[in-house]
């Protein structure tokens, strides 16, 4: 019974991305089966005479050869676009319809639809970097006119750098947040793949992303945000066996991408790092990354910030003095303030109290900050800073 009953009332959308059963029209289906053809996929290669009364479209048909023929009666002259993917009938090859540019699929994975609820209230410090990167990423969306008056091409690129845990990765999901563009989220080590050639396909394909199928996003406009680039970013070189030349591929077409000899309309490229000297040259000549977003450690103000945004949520004694605390993490980072948070609330546990007190936050700082001074990194980035 239940199953019938969720056949009638459908499941919600499943994972094939298939319509709910109880909107299945399988009988009007079999009809349409019936009367179309199937069509055929061509690349319409040239439009002769285009806005003409007798325009002529030359198309190419993969693999079996090239025609010039005319539209089908359902489309208009205005949908059709030289470069453009149509289907055409097997008899007289006429196009019949438009289609949209073929996408990887695993690059359509990337997006990141759902928002993250990151803002940029949840960033402690980092003032400048903000304003650096909304400079970037939001101004040409919303003022386009101002870099026309001027003259000047808007940046492309951001590179954020700087030790871990410093809020790289927390920025960029902030951006995503607000930023009205179709936002695009790529590890670096995704574009590592197993066939030659295949991580240069997919850069290509995340630059030629049609953001309009994906809701109400200005046309053309999208963020790639590349996180630890310096999967693929290295600095090339010969190991002797050829190894790494596929990483070394993937990066050049990243720097071919940026370059932008097609021009693409209007994208960013953020990318987020922390190991900045081990990056290509080529990658971060100006005008491929622009901008470079240091993210350094955070000062007692930005400290005394983020124990505040951390322990928002958490049930804490009042008056606890949040700059007292900051003050006793010298060179930390976010990262570690989080942690202290937390550690915080795990003494309470064990005390099987309610409330956070502040001893608990001295005790976490003493076992955090000193505790992992053997582990952490953040000496070895001091010298970027
Ligand atoms: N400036 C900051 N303000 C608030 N939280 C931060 C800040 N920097 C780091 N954090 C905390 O540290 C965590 C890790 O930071 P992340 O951005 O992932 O580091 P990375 O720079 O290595 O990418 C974040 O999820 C966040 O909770
Ligand atoms: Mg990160």
């Amino acid at each position: 019974m239940a199953k019938k009953v969720n056949d009638l009332c459908g499941i919600k959308e499943s994972d094939t991305g298939l319509a709910t059963p109880s909107q299945w029209d399988l009988v009007s289906d079999k009809q349409m089966m019936q009367e179309e053809q199937p069509l055929q996929v061509a690349r319409c290669t040239k439009i002769i005479n285009p806005n003409s009364e007798d325009a002529k479209y030359v198309i190419n048909v993969k693999q079996i050869a090239k025609f010039v023929v005319g539209l089908g009666d359902k489309v208009s002259p205005t949908d059709i676009e030289e470069g453009m993917r149509v289907g055409v009938d097997r008899t007289k090859y006429q196009i019949q319809i438009p289609l949209p540019p073929k996408i990887d699929p695993s690059v359509t994975m990337m997006t990141v639809e759902e928002k993250p609820d990151v803002t940029y209230n949840d960033v402690g410090g980092c003032k400048e970097q903000i304003e650096k990167m909304r400079e970037v990423v939001e101004l040409p969306m919303l003022h386009p006119e101002k870099f026309v008056k001027l003259g000047i091409d808007p940046p492309k690129g951001v590179l954020c750098y700087g030790p871990p845990g410093t809020g790289k990765t927390l920025l960029a999901r902030a951006v995503a947040n607000r930023t009205d563009a179709c936002f695009i989220r790529v590890i670096g080590s995704e574009l590592v793949q197993k066939y030659v050639g295949e991580g240069a396909r997919m850069v290509r394909e995340l630059f030629q992303v049609d953001v309009s199928c994906y809701g109400p996003f200005k046309k053309g406009v999208h963020c790639c945000f590349f996180d630890e680039v310096d999967a693929i970013g290295g600095a090339r070189f010969d190991d002797g066996v050829g190894g790494d030349n596929e990483v070394q591929r993937t990066m050049l077409e990243i720097v071919n991408q940026l370059d932008g000899f097609d021009a693409r309309g209007n994208i960013k490229v953020l990318m987020a790092t922390n190991r900045p000297d081990t990056l290509d040259p080529a990658l971060l000549r100006p005008g491929r990354l622009d901008r470079k977003v240091e993210f350094g450690l955070p000062d007692l103000e930005s400290r005394t910030q983020i124990f505040k945004i951390h322990t928002r949520t958490m049930n804490c004694e009042r008056d606890i003095r949040f700059e007292l605390l900051a003050r006793l993490c010298p060179n930390s980072t976010g990262a570690d303030i989080r942690s202290v948070c937390t550690e915080a609330g795990m003494y309470a546990i064990r005390a099987r109290r309610k409330t956070v007190t502040e001893k608990d936050f001295l005790d976490a700082v003493n076992k955090v900050i000193k505790g992992y001074q053997k582990f952490s990194a953040t000496p070895k980035y001091m010298v970027y800073n």
